[in-house]
């Protein structure tokens, strides 16, 4: 692999579920256009933020990824190594390089194996035989999360939530992976515990080298973590850039209003962001309106938005890296948007 190819390069990915109806016989009536086109990549060692509202498709694009979900369309490449349609065998010795860490840590671990069984499992099922043994490496992997070695016998429930993901962190390093996809790891946690793991995560991510591909409702847990930031809406990605980038120049305006909810983008110098309200509801995914997707909610729609998609390209006025698909991306000047307050956000 060249040092110019990036670890993961995603393009055009695209999985519509089919939706079966009729009596008596079941056919396909329509499809959830769960995510529908995307174009991004991850390189070694970055951490890429994806967010957006409930039911965008980042759940669809983490699983897709991990190739729990057969793609519909599209490619992805690891390493520069096509592994769009790779079957189990083909795909072994991947797997062990791409890990998946789940929400909610309470139903991804089995509540009747030990913590040892369960950060070994990886290792068991790869037949992975670490020198010095497995239970060696597992009381390492407990040191690592921050958890007590001696507590290798002990079962999930006899821990606390927080501690509990620290068990999945153990068991998604197990294999010494490349690129772990981190699906709304904290957002299942208490407030006070969410920071404590997003620095076990970063201190993973810094000391190990590994790539996040780190999903996330909204925009305030992944500025701490992601270098580089991709907004979601309706199956696609509507905004892509540096975090930098993102937080002080959104051009796309569904970024502009997600990111008005974020009290600590502002920094202290600028006058508070207003916060900007957004129309109605997110469209079904299973029949999403023409051309772009946001129209339904904008306060700038016009004819061309109902008409033509916009691609996601380099708008005039953003750095390079600096992706949009916006007819008339945003500027600083102040919005037209309807605003819920003036006052800073609380
Ligand atoms: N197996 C499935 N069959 C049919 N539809 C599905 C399936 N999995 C997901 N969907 C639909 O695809 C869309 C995207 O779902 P997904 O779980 O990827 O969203 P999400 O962004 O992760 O949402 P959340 O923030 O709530 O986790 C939703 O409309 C969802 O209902
Ligand atoms: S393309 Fe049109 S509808 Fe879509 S975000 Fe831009 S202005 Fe709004
Ligand atoms: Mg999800």
């Amino acid at each position: 692999m060249s040092s110019t190819t990036p670890l993961l390069d995603v393009s055009g990915l695209t999985k519509h579920f089919p939706i079966k109806g009729g009596f008596p016989i079941r056919r396909t009536v329509g499809h959830v256009q769960a995510v529908d086109g995307l174009d991004f990549q991850v390189n070694e060692g970055e951490s890429l933020g994806l967010v957006g509202e409930s039911g965008c498709g980042k759940s669809t694009t983490g699983r897709l990824i991990t190739r729990l979900l057969e793609p519909t369309a599209g490619k992805i490449s690891y390493q520069g190594k096509d592994i769009t349609h790779a079957n189990r065998k083909q795909l072994a010795p991947v797997r062990s390089e791409i890990q998946m860490i789940f929400q909610d840590p309470y139903a991804s671990l089995n509540p009747r194996h030990t913590v040892g069984k369960i950060i070994a499992g990886p290792m068991e099922i790869n037949d992975i035989n670490p020198a010095g043994g497995r239970e060696k490496r597992v009381r390492e992997l407990l040191e690592i999360v921050g958890l007590n070695p001696e507590h290798y016998n002990r079962f999930p429930h006899e821990f606390s939530g927080g501690q509990r993901q620290r068990i999945g962190v153990a068991r998604a390093l197990a294999l010494e992976p490349k690129l772990i996809v981190a699906d709304e790891p904290v957002s299942a946690l208490d407030v006070s515990i969410q920071a404590q793991v997003v620095n076990l995560l970063q201190k993973v991510q810094q000391e190990l080298g590994i790539a996040f591909l780190f999903i996330a409702h909204d925009l305030a847990v992944v500025r701490h973590f992601s270098q580089r930031v991709a907004v979601m809406y309706l199956g696609k990605i509507v905004e892509i850039a540096d975090r930098d980038d993102l937080y002080e120049n959104p051009r796309h305006p569904y970024t502009r209003a997600l990111l008005s909810a974020v009290p600590e983008a502002t920094a202290d110098d600028t006058p508070a962001r207003e916060r900007i309200r957004l129309k109605g509801d997110v469209p079904s995914p299973i029949n999403p309106p023409s051309g772009c997707r946001f129209r339904t909610r904008c306060w700038k729609a016009t004819d061309k938005c109902a008409s033509e998609a916009p691609p996601l390209v380099q708008v005039e006025g953003n750095k390079p890296g600096h992706l949009t698909a916006c007819h008339y991306p945003e500027t600083h000047e102040a919005t037209t948007a309807p605003v819920l307050s003036k006052e800073p956000v609380a």
